[in-house]
């Protein structure tokens, strides 16, 4: 089976998650996952399923996910779809509660007639000596509504938690092949 994971990472958060995830689902012989930028994307005919991952700026998913999913809604309709979104407000339950109404439904509920078999809300990163002040100011915004630290590198990403939910995912994969 194959299966697409495309991405979209503003500072590599997204793309080491996507990849991750593309490496507990290939713990199974019977997948084959390929992990590419949603950019980098020339066609989805080949796949047999595909996992979209975004990181969020200023409330929304990245453009490029959200050209993604406008381009290729058509021949999604017949694949299992999977999303998720990386960011700092999924650094707790009800942030991650907060990043399924507010981002991820942007896309779900944009797209009724795509099979959404999961979706999920991970914690993300963010190096603030990285940022420039434009950026610097967003980011104290978003980070004065969720308590975290506002220098240095925060990380909030939860790796038993990404792995739980690949695991789901890839059962979820290999359930339809049977
Ligand atoms: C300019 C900017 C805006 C952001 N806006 C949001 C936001 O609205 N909500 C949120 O939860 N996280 C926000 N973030 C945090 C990112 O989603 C988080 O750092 C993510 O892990 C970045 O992933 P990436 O390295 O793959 O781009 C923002 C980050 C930046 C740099």
């Amino acid at each position: 089976m194959k299966v697409l994971i495309a991405y979209s990472s503003g500072y590599g958060t997204t793309k080491e998650v996507a990849e991750r995830i593309g490496s507990i689902l290939t713990q199974d012989a019977a997948i084959d996952a390929v992990v590419i930028s949603v950019d980098d994307v020339a066609g989805i005919k080949e796949y047999d399923s595909v996992i979209v991952g975004s990181s969020v700026r200023a409330d929304r998913p990245l453009a490029n996910v959200r050209d993604f999913f406008h381009l290729h809604r058509k021949e999604l309709e017949s694949k299992k779809v999977a999303i998720f979104a990386v960011c700092l407000s999924a650094n707790c339950q009800s942030g991650k509660e907060k990043v399924h109404r507010e981002y991820l439904s942007q896309i779900i509920e944009k797209y009724p007639q795509i099979n959404f078999m999961a979706s999920a809300a991970f914690g993300g990163k963010i190096d603030f000596e990285k940022l420039n002040p434009v950026m610097q100011q967003l980011m104290y915004r978003v980070l004065e509504k969720t308590g975290l630290p506002t220098t240095g590198s925060v990380d909030t990403r939860d790796w038993d938690f990404i792995e739980a939910w690949s695991l789901e995912v890839k059962e979820k994969l290999l359930e339809q092949k049977k």
